[in-house]
């Protein structure tokens, strides 16, 4: 057993978890996005700079507003699921810097003075973190349902701002009947491993 992590743990975050196409009424509150949250914003980012931000979209009226820019395949699923998060990247996230990483305060400007360099750094550390998020949504027993098939300059300017890169919506919630498709291969250790 090379795994210290109880195996029912392994199974709820990995092995049994699915992307849920499909969610029960049961709402999801914002106790438990803050309990997902206070979990996950340990995972590691470089020099901290912890760039993920994440619009939850709980209004008729801003689910409708989102909706019409999500792809036709994807509109049934995000009309209808408990809770919809829009996870954007912060293209001015070395404003906090001095603040998130105290060891090295001169980062803000020495490292990420110019956009084009945070916004390659953003675009990969909120992705890792929107991985985070999603074992943590599984961790609060919920199902996640990530989307990129989506009109991302639209939702930009729909919900966000020029500092602001949409990642993915994130479909939240239990899920309901017919909830995914079959289970579909990975790639086995062999095929992704190599030892140099
Ligand atoms: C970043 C990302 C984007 C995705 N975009 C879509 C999407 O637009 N529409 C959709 O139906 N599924 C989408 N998926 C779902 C994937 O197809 C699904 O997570 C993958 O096949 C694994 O399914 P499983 O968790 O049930 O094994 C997306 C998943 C991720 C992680």
């Amino acid at each position: 057993m090379s795994l210290v992590l109880d195996p029912a743990a392994q199974d709820l975050l990995f092995r049994e978890a699915r992307t849920a196409n499909t969610f029960t009424d049961e709402p999801v509150t914002d106790e438990q996005v803050q309990a997902i949250y206070d979990l996950v914003k340990y995972g590691p980012t470089a020099f901290n700079q912890t760039p993920l931000r994440i619009t939850l979209v709980r209004s008729p009226e801003a689910r409708e507003r989102l909706v019409q820019h999500m792809a036709e395949g994807n509109r049934a699923k995000t009309a209808t699921a408990p809770l919809v998060a829009i996870l954007s990247a912060d293209n001015e996230f070395h404003e906090e810097l001095p603040q998130l990483f105290p060891a090295f305060p001169q980062a803000k400007d020495a490292i990420f003075g110019e956009r084009p360099v945070r916004e390659a750094s953003a675009a990969m550390n909120a992705a890792l973190q929107a991985a985070y998020f999603i074992v943590g949504v599984r961790a609060a027993g919920l199902a996640a349902g990530p989307m990129t098939g989506l009109d991302f300059e639209g939702v930009r300017k729909e919900f966000l701002d020029d500092d602001h890169t949409p990642l993915m919506v994130v479909n939240i919630g239990r899920p309901g009947e017919n909830a995914w498709y079959p289970r579909s291969p990975r790639l086995s250790y062999d095929e992704v491993v190599t030892t140099v």
